[in-house]
């Protein structure tokens, strides 16, 4: 079966906060809206199946999820990622966010030290900050146009760092980490005893040739001090369904975990959840394998007209996930004026580099999963307003 990513679906007066919010987020009804993590694709008809055919039943009580659904779980990872997942080493998240709060508060304690890699995923610092941990920041390093692990650094940091909350792949820069710079990240872990919450939400949207690494999957010392965050929300843009995973092999860390989980009655989940996770997993992989190279030829069109119509702008191709992040140092403006310029001029709603903290200023962050016609519309409007800058 083919699927259509070119459908251009109405998203308005559904509640979505990419469409819906334009106004509370940009100050501007008229934006086109390229920034938040969430895809403007169908929803691929087995999930929609899935989920219509549990709203027919007339009755939506307390639920839990069956063997089936933990199942789904463990052949995906074994099926994508050739990572033997067991079944009691599953906790269940509404959301990712929330398990990366879960995490350091049931690991770390008030004024330890969290570490975590910027420019990156915001919430990973909230998730530090607001539980009165202290935030190290590892910043990547920007090495002819690529960007690197700060392996030095990392090592003098990591002697009384508790936590490293890696993202992997990482947002926003894109970069799917090799197996060799993931293992050696993990030596410094395992010298300084310190854990490893390894965000792989992105994990399924690598874009061949190249190939996610589970990091847990490196090696038995690496499982034993590692919590990976994994969701089906990023992959089949279910975000909307709150339903997610920790998985974690090392019983007294799961044992931690779980209990703040239950502390805060966020075990439920909800019915519709459960059976789009058993859709997508259980029937997903042709719909991904077309998702990928959709998303591939949308990074390429993206790379190929920015290059010839825009080249002061500094396009770093990703090597997994959808979002694009751009360097517009060579533009003369601030922060500031950038953001403006882009809501108010070119009519384009982007992620600010800032707000992925150090290392963000002057870039911005594009998300091109959308449809092609969408996407040539938005790079046209970047270029009609940057060219006259540059
Ligand atoms: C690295 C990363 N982690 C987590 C999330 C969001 O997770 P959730 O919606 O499950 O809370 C995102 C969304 O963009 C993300 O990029």
């Amino acid at each position: 079966m083919k699927y259509n990513f070119d459908a251009v679906i109405d998203r308005m007066g559904t509640g979505s906060i990419k469409h819906d919010l334009k106004w509370e987020i940009f100050q501007n009804r008229e934006v086109l809206p390229m920034w938040v993590a969430d895809m403007d694709f169908e929803t691929p008809d087995f999930i929609r199946q899935a989920v219509a055919k549990r709203a027919l039943h007339p009755v939506y009580g307390y639920t839990f999820r069956d063997e089936e659904y933990y199942q789904s779980i463990i052949s995906w990872m074994s099926r994508r990622h050739s990572w033997h997942v067991e079944r009691d080493w599953i906790v269940f998240s509404p959301g990712v966010v929330p398990a990366l709060n879960m995490v350091v508060l049931a690991l770390t304690s008030p004024g330890d030290k969290v570490i975590v890699q910027p420019p990156v995923y915001f919430p990973f610092f909230t998730a530090v900050k607001d539980h009165e941990r202290e935030l190290v920041y590892n910043e990547l390093l920007c090495v002819n146009n690529r960007y690197l692990i700060n392996f030095e650094l990392l090592e003098q940091q990591a002697k009384d760092a508790r936590l490293l909350i890696l993202s992997n792949p990482h947002n926003p820069v894109g970069r799917c980490w090799t197996r060799d710079e993931l293992s050696r990240l993990g030596d410094i872990c395992l010298q300084n005893n310190m854990m490893v919450l390894s965000d792989e939400i992105h994990g399924d949207l690598v874009l061949p040739p190249n190939k996610h690494q589970v990091f847990a999957n490196i090696s038995e010392a690496l499982s034993g001090i590692t919590i990976t965050a994994h969701a089906p929300s990023k992959t089949f843009n279910l975000a909307g369904l709150s339903t997610s995973s920790l998985i974690i092999r090392d019983e007294e860390i799961r044992k931690k975990v779980k209990s703040v989980v239950q502390k805060l009655h966020l075990e439920m989940g909800n019915i519709f959840g459960n059976e789009a996770t058993k859709a997508a997993f259980q029937q997903g992989d042709a719909w991904l394998d077309q998702l990928l190279v959709y998303l591939n030829e949308n990074i390429r069109l993206t790379q190929s007209f920015l290059a010839d119509q825009l080249p002061d702008l500094k396009v770093f191709v990703p090597e997994a996930t959808y979002m694009i992040w751009l360097d517009f140092a060579a533009f003369g403006l601030d922060d500031k004026s950038l953001r403006e310029k882009m809501i108010h001029e070119a009519g384009l709603g982007l992620s600010p580099g800032i707000d992925f903290g150090p290392g963000g200023s002057l870039k911005m962050r594009l998300n091109v999963a959308c449809p092609r016609s969408v996407l040539l519309n938005a790079l046209q409007k970047l270029v009609l307003t940057f060219h006259q800058v540059g």
